[in-house]
Parts: C-alpha cells; sequence; structure tokens
C-alpha cells in the first residue's frame, strides 16, 4: 500500500515538473503550424500575399487593427480570423496556437 502511494506521488512530481514545460511554445514546432498560414503570410519577408507579412511582427508596436502586439490579441486573431483570414479556434490545439507564437516572435 505504502508503496503504491510513494509511486503515485513519484508521478504527480514528474508530471509538475514535466507539464509547465510543455505549455512553452516550441518556435520550431512552430515553424510547421505555420505552414497552414504561410499560404497567406509571409515569414521570411515583407511581401504581402493575401494577408501582410508577418514577419517581425512582434516588433510591432500595433498589430493592423490598431491593438498593441500582445499574445493575447494575436491568438484572438488566430481564432476569430478577419475578412478573407479563416478563424483557426477550433483548428489548432492551445500548443499548436503557443508553438506559433513562439514562432512569430523568431522571426
Ligand atoms: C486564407 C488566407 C489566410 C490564412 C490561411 C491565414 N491568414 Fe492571417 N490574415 C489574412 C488576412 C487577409 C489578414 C488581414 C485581415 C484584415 O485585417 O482584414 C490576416 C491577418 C493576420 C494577422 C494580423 C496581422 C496584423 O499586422 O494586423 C495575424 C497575426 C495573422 N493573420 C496570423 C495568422 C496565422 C498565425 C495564421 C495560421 C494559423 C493565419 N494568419 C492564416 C489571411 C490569412
Amino acid at each position: 500500500m505504502t508503496s503504491r502511494i510513494l509511486a503515485i506521488s513519484a508521478l504527480g512530481l514528474l508530471l509538475a515538473g514535466v507539464l509547465p514545460a510543455q505549455k512553452k511554445g516550441d518556435a520550431a514546432k512552430g515553424k510547421e503550424v505555420f505552414d497552414q498560414c504561410g499560404v497567406c503570410h509571409s515569414a521570411t519577408t515583407d511581401e504581402k500575399k493575401m494577408g501582410p507579412s508577418l514577419k517581425g511582427l512582434f516588433k510591432k508596436s500595433k498589430l493592423a487593427n490598431g491593438q498593441p502586439v500582445t499574445d493575447a490579441n494575436v491568438t484572438a486573431m488566430i481564432n476569430k480570423g478577419k475578412g478573407t483570414m479563416p478563424a483557426f479556434g477550433d483548428v489548432l490545439s492551445a500548443e499548436e496556437k503557443a508553438d506559433i507564437l513562439a514562432y512569430l516572435k523568431s522571426i
């Protein structure tokens, strides 16, 4: 009985150590997820495709809609879409969105 409790607490400690690390976005994974955005958004040049270039997005002070460039505002854009940009709220997991944010900050 005691060993079982010990095993469960050990598992808890393990998860506690691993989970927060997963919540932080991974730019390399975000680059892969960005394939879905790349049809409409350039990440490497200032070229405007169907949507504006996202190169240096997080170095700008404002989005086209006038809101400051924050994790929350960019995530809202991804979730809801705008005009011809489709909503990705149900398409991407929370982890994929965090990965995309990390990637956008790196370009
Ligand atoms: C079918 C084309 C299309 C796809 C796919 C698309 N977008 Fe967009 N996106 C647009 C258009 C068009 C706008 C401009 C909307 C407006 O302001 O009316 C835009 C705007 C944005 C903006 C705001 C940029 C700014 O400076 O204000 C962000 C951020 C963004 N998209 C991120 C993404 C991400 C991340 C993905 C992939 C998950 C994605 N988009 C997929 C067309 C697209």
